[in-house]
């Protein structure tokens, strides 16, 4: 065979992650029922492969596997069965190793809860592309997973959160289910890693127990995304005791030498005006200087102190990278996640650093298209090309030879705005396929183009097994808006965030299929019109459908601003979460300058406290327009109102990103706006985070006073 012909042999082999050494032959090996004497899989300690590895050879005669490791064999036999097609093994020579230790991926319950069940089906899946690390977060602001048994409020307690409409978030592990997890992990040679939260992001923990924080006050588990600022107090020799403890049980669940201990953003003004804060700072002779300000070396003095705690336990301590603030505890392991910034600093000194950086393509949580046609997300952007292009080797480490200080990657999943099994799949895949291989393959062996066609087949591994996972949706180049309006006539143009093998749409209203009309030019439409497009896969499955109305409307007129007058606006006081529940309550007027201030008439309180004063708001005014023509509003209010009709409805959707933008054509002059904005917190959204503003072609209206 030439080489040539390997190769593309080669490409169509879809294995991921791609190994570091494949030689294609000719014919392949058949599986039969009695074919199992034809396959050998061999412990060999001589084996002189990296741990882990191992070599794969098939023949149209036999199979067979040699490793040092039993990790190295179970790769092995994971290779091979993303090889198998119809019962039939191409001939191959695969020797194969990974090119980092740590290929890791993380798990978020406390914002949303995962059963056990469905964290062992993301063990499965994800050893089976060779990750090998899960970090379990298991504890937060928003809910205490873990059972400890000597503290039976953590989760009698802690895990349990009413949110704003009442429903009731809760779970978490019992001792038993955890041992059962990290054994299911161990089988397919995955290490668990705990993460106990400290000192930061601690509420559920002091919910349960309010003499861990400074003010002592009573708390309960978080109903909102973000950082409180009631953090556990350092200054306290009960918040020791208790970590202490803590660390007892959970060592005994985990055996693997790492633990988090978190100490991500940390608020820390109680501790400034806490007495047994400045004390101990007093105590310990912790001064502000270069390296930070007295309380950033009062947090680090806790994390000093927790690595001794663990490192009596026989284990190391690893945490976000806010553990540099204030001077790194002696042999800390540091998980970069702000960039790469805090990982090379860890490194040139020394440390081991785990690259997780967020906006850098290792936070899953991020949108992966178009806001306005994905999911509603926490924002930021990470296609799968972006994650697949991460490296977590910086150049600045390799050029001062500190390159083997990072031990690899990790992607997170956090789940605040994940509100369902499916759509925590949705995130998760298949961008985390792509994390797996820059893990393991040599850097020299990526390759986007390939990878890319390589991802089908594993999606469709996902299909036999009903996990969903994400397909680009069209979208607009510019922007997307599902209502369009027009005067005479309009183009439609659609794109998608990487190739698939087509665009389809239907015009008659019925769901598009894999044989419905294939987009390959801006459509054109002088009538009113509804699109339902979708893209399609190589393999016959559609993304989720968008339907894109476009309206073909003669100008509304414009009105005199007299009859409008100027802005006004009036309050309701109560819990709503829809403009129709303020259907009987008293409003009274307020003084605004800008609808801006809607969001303004309470001060924010990251923590939320029980007297937390909610509302709804509404106002009324003018606005001009410089000539007649397509105007695009978009507003994350509850409802927009234009010349008296509804224009945007975002219901009892979580108020980011609105979804509902809509075009209108507008006749030169002035219309008149009302908006409602309702004060409340929708799947943890704090509605007094947005800035509630009605945006025309992208600019904030301008208000007739
Ligand atoms: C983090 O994302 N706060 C580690
Ligand atoms: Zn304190």
């Amino acid at each position: 065979m030439t080489s040539l012909a390997a190769l593309i042999l080669a490409s169509l082999l879809q294995v991921i992650p791609a190994p570091a050494q494949m030689q294609v032959r000719g014919g392949s090996f058949k599986l039969a029922p009695p074919s199992e004497d034809k396959i050998e899989f061999r412990l060999d300690p001589s084996c002189p492969l990296p741990a882990e590895g191992y070599t794969l050879e098939v023949t149209r005669s036999r199979v067979k596997a040699v490793a040092s490791t039993e990790a190295g064999l179970f790769y092995a036999r994971k290779t091979l069965e993303q090889l198998e097609e119809n019962g039939r093994i191409p001939c191959v020579k695969i020797t194969d190793y990974p090119r980092f230790a740590w290929r890791g991926f993380h798990i978020d319950p406390c914002r949303h809860f995962l059963s056990v069940e469905e964290i062992k089906q993301q063990i499965d899946i994800l050893s089976s592309y060779k990750m090998n690390v899960m970090h379990w977060h298991l504890t937060d602001d928003q809910g205490w997973r873990i059972e400890i048994k000597k503290y039976p409020r953590l989760t009698e307690v802690g895990a349990i959160r009413t949110e704003f409409d009442g429903s009731v978030e809760k779970g978490y592990y019992t001792q038993e289910e955890i041992a059962d997890v990290v054994a299911y992990a161990a089988e397919r040679f995955v290490t668990v890693v705990p993460e106990i939260e400290m000192p930061g992001h601690a509420l559920a923990a002091i919910a349960a127990y309010p003499a861990l924080s400074c003010t002592k006050e009573t708390v309960h588990p978080q109903i909102t995304w973000g950082s409180p600022d009631i953090v556990f107090c350092p200054g306290s020799e009960f918040t020791f005791k208790f970590l202490e403890d803590v660390v007892d049980e959970v060592v005994a669940l985990f055996p693997g030498t790492y633990f988090h201990v978190g100490g991500d953003e940390c608020l820390k003004t109680k501790w400034e005006q806490c007495p047994d804060c400045q004390a101990r700072i007093k105590a310990e002779g912790l001064v502000a200087d270069k390296d930070g300000t007295a309380e950033e070396k009062l947090q680090s003095y806790a994390i000093r102190r927790m690595e001794k705690i663990l490192a009596q336990r026989g284990r190391k301590l690893i945490g976000w990278d806010e553990i540099l603030e204030g001077g790194l505890s002696p042999n800390a392991t540091v998980m970069s996640w702000r960039g790469e910034s805090g990982g090379i600093k860890a490194a040139l000194a020394g440390h081991d650093v785990i690259m997780t950086p967020s906006k850098a393509g290792m936070y899953l949580d991020h949108v992966q298209g178009d806001p306005k046609v994905e999911p509603v997300s926490i924002g930021n952007y990470t296609t799968l090309e972006k994650a697949y292009k991460y490296d977590p080797v910086p150049e600045e480490l390799t050029k001062n030879g500190k390159e083997h200080f990072v031990l690899g990657l990790q992607c997170n999943n956090w789940s605040e705005y994940v509100y369902s099994v499916s759509h925590r799949q949705y995130m998760l895949f298949p961008r985390a396929f792509a994390v797996a291989e820059t893990a393991w393959t040599p850097k020299e062996k990526k390759d986007w183009e390939s990878f890319r066609t390589r991802v089908d087949k594993a999606c469709q591994a996902l299909d036999k097994r009903g996990v969903n996972y994400h397909i680009p949706i069209p979208e607009q180049p510019g922007g997307s808006c599902d209502r369009l309006a027009f005067q005479e006539e309009t183009t439609l143009e659609l794109t998608t965030t990487r190739p698939v093998k087509a665009v389809v749409y239907t015009l008659d209203g019925s769901e598009p299929t894999a044989s419905s009309a294939r987009y390959t030019a801006p459509l054109r439409f002088a009538e009113s019109a509804v699109v339902k497009v979708a893209s399609l896969t190589s393999y016959g499955k559609l993304s989720t459908v968008r339907t894109i109305s476009l309206t073909k409307m003669a100008p509304w007129p414009s009105v005199t601003p007299d009859l409008i007058g100027g802005l006004t606006a009036e309050r309701a006081d109560g819990r709503f979460c829809t403009v129709a529940d303020t259907k009987d309550a008293t409003w009274t007027p307020v003084k605004i300058e800008r609808l801006r201030d809607l969001a303004t008439l309470e001060p924010f309180n990251r923590n939320l406290p029980d007297s937390t004063r909610f509302y709804a708001a509404r106002a009324k005014g003018a606005f001009k327009v410089p000539e007649t023509g397509v105007y695009r509003f978009s507003s994350d209010c509850d409802e927009v109102w234009i010349d008296g009709r509804l224009v945007i409805d975002n219901g009892a959707a979580v108020k980011r990103f609105s979804h509902q933008d809509s075009e209108l054509v507008l006749e030169k002059g002035a219309h008149s706006v009302q908006v409602y904005f309702l004060y409340n917190v929708l799947g943890g959204w704090n509605s007094l985070r947005n800035k509630p503003d009605v945006l025309i072609n992208n600019n904030k209206i301008n208000l007739i006073h």
